[in-house]
């Protein structure tokens, strides 16, 4: 704690240099300094304690400010081991009226390159809001009174979620169950952790998840976690479900992909991408952005997926439909974007060609069997660098991993660029504006938001890339069955 900030951070020295990319990056962000327009002087999140787990970026930076500037009390932490660009978690401490001396901003609990064990201490830490000093701020008020725990969470693959909900479980029960020996060791850790936080505290979570209004989700896997809980009875409070509006999936999970898979490639290993051929694993949204990204740069690429209608899909957009067996002794590039576990296994890596290049652009790691990988009886593990690691088996031949099989376009370049990520904050602010001030409307289910504010989202970044929108006459409207101000599609519409 410094001037009142709690944090743990890699170095707030950087934080000038963070200031500036947020800067910048604020300038390609329209939606969510739009929303900071729109809500100056009104405040919609005043009261609103939001615990959020989010890759800690340049992009995350401006949403967590814009969360601040509509009012709102904010800790965060990330939601991936690699993923923290260290120079935006200083600028978020520091803030933008403070000094790395006396730092005025944001709690963050996030740095480059966590162990599993600090991982899930930054994620309680961010959902741990007691003996918290106030956080000062321009546009802050400061009538806002301290209470202990959030009130909101904001959550990205839902780790953060899971833990209230296993935490509360487990209280509930009296006690944690044993991990077994086969357990992932992220969930053996995060079982200690909850293990130690019911010998302190009986109640935590419990108290938690009993103050929390609701949640808002990113990503695919985390939504699916989500409905399941929902199926089942148990979710603690309203979700909605931001990954599915259009002006999310449909454009993050493609367009952002299509940029930042290639930059973590490249800047993982700088290897010619043109005549290569590459393996993508999943053609859903993030796999039809992945094997546009490695066409792009003239790559061969193959597709590998169960679903007839996005395998057609992609033999419609020209690529060839294989299974990963029939591909594995060509592959020069192995990526898996299904988030399914168990996609390649260690198997599939010992026959793949000499320095085959393995990655995941996928939420979680399990998509590529790297336990698996490291039990392979006589392979031999060489660090070339952070986040890039040379597996030679006994054959003598080798594989190069990218991020350990986590998230490769976050732990080896920096994520989605801001723009995209303008469309899926916005999304994120709205949401969570419409959680904390209406949860009384909702149940203990999940939620989209409406089409109309997934319009206006997409409306703001058609204008700010200076598209020019025809608008229907009256006449036109009713032809169609429309509202002249939308929405312009019905519920079933698929884009
Ligand atoms: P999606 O559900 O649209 O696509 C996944 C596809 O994988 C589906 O078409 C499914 O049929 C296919 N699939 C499932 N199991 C498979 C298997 N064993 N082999 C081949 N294909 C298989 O999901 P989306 O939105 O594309 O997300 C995929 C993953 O990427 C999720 O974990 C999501 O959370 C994550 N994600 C990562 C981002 C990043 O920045 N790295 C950004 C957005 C999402």
């Amino acid at each position: 704690t410094r001037n009142g900030v709690e944090f743990a951070v890699a170095d707030l020295g950087l934080a000038e240099f963070g200031r500036k990319e947020i800067r910048l990056a604020e300038h390609e962000m329209p939606g969510l300094m739009a929303l900071r327009r729109e809500y100056a002087e009104v405040f919609p999140l005043r009261g609103a304690r939001i615990s959020g787990s989010l890759h800690m970026t340049v992009q995350t930076a401006v949403l967590i400010e814009t969360l601040v500037a509509l009012g709102a009390q904010v800790r965060w932490a990330s939601c991936n081991i690699f993923s923290t660009q260290d120079h935006a978690a200083a600028a978020v401490v520091v803030g933008p009226h403070g000094t790395p001396e006396q730092p005025r901003g944001v709690p963050v609990f996030a740095w480059k390159g966590e162990s599993l064990e600090d991982y899930w201490w930054c994620t309680e830490r961010m959902l741990t809001w007691d003996g918290e000093g106030p956080q000062a701020g321009p546009t802050v008020p400061d009538d806002r009174t301290l209470q202990a725990g959030p009130n909101m969470i904001l959550d990205d693959g839902g780790d953060a979620t899971m833990l209230v909900h296993k935490g509360a479980e487990y209280e509930r029960a009296g006690v944690v169950p044993s991990a077994d020996e086969n357990d992932p060791d992220e969930w053996k850790v995060f079982l200690s952790l909850l293990r130690a936080s019911l010998a302190a505290d009986s109640g935590k979570w419990s108290r938690i998840g009993a103050g929390i209004r609701g949640v808002t989700e990113e990503t695919t896997t985390g939504v699916l976690r989500l409905y399941q809980l929902a199926a089942a009875g148990e979710l603690l409070f309203p979700a909605i479900n931001v990954n599915d509006s259009v002006t999310k999936s449909k454009f993050d999970n493609k367009y952002g992909i299509r940029h930042s898979l290639i930059d973590g490639i490249n800047r993982g290993t700088d290897v010619l991408i043109g005549g290569k051929v590459a393996v993508v694993c999943g053609y859903g949204d993030v796999g039809k952005g992945a094997a546009e990204s490695l066409r792009g740069q003239g790559a061969r690429v193959v597709i590998t997926e169960i679903d007839p209608i996005c395998a057609l899909q992609a033999a419609m957009d020209g690529y060839p439909v294989k299974r990963l067996e029939s591909v594995l002794g060509e592959a020069d590039i192995v990526i898996t974007a299904t988030g399914n576990k168990d996609v390649v296994m260690a198997e599939h890596m010992a026959r793949m060609k000499h320095q085959t290049i393995v990655g995941n652009i996928g939420h979680f790691d399990n998509e590529l069997d790297i336990a698996g990988l490291a039990r392979y009886p006589g392979i031999r593990r060489e660090t070339i660098k952070p986040q890039v690691d040379e597996w030679t088996f006994p054959d003598g031949h080798s594989i190069i991993v990218l991020s350990e099989g986590r998230l490769l376009n976050l732990g080896n370049a920096t994520g989605h660029p801001s723009f995209v990520m303008s469309n899926s904050f916005s999304n994120q602010v709205i949401a969570q504006v419409e959680l904390f001030t209406k949860h009384e409307e909702y149940d203990n289910e999940v939620y989209r938001l409406p089409k109309k504010l997934d319009e206006k989202v997409a409306r703001i970044h058609v204008e700010a890339l200076g598209g020019e929108l025809t608008k229907l006459s009256k006449d036109q409207a009713e032809y169609i069955d429309v509202d002249v101000e939308g929405p312009f599609k019905s519920e079933h519409y698929r884009y």
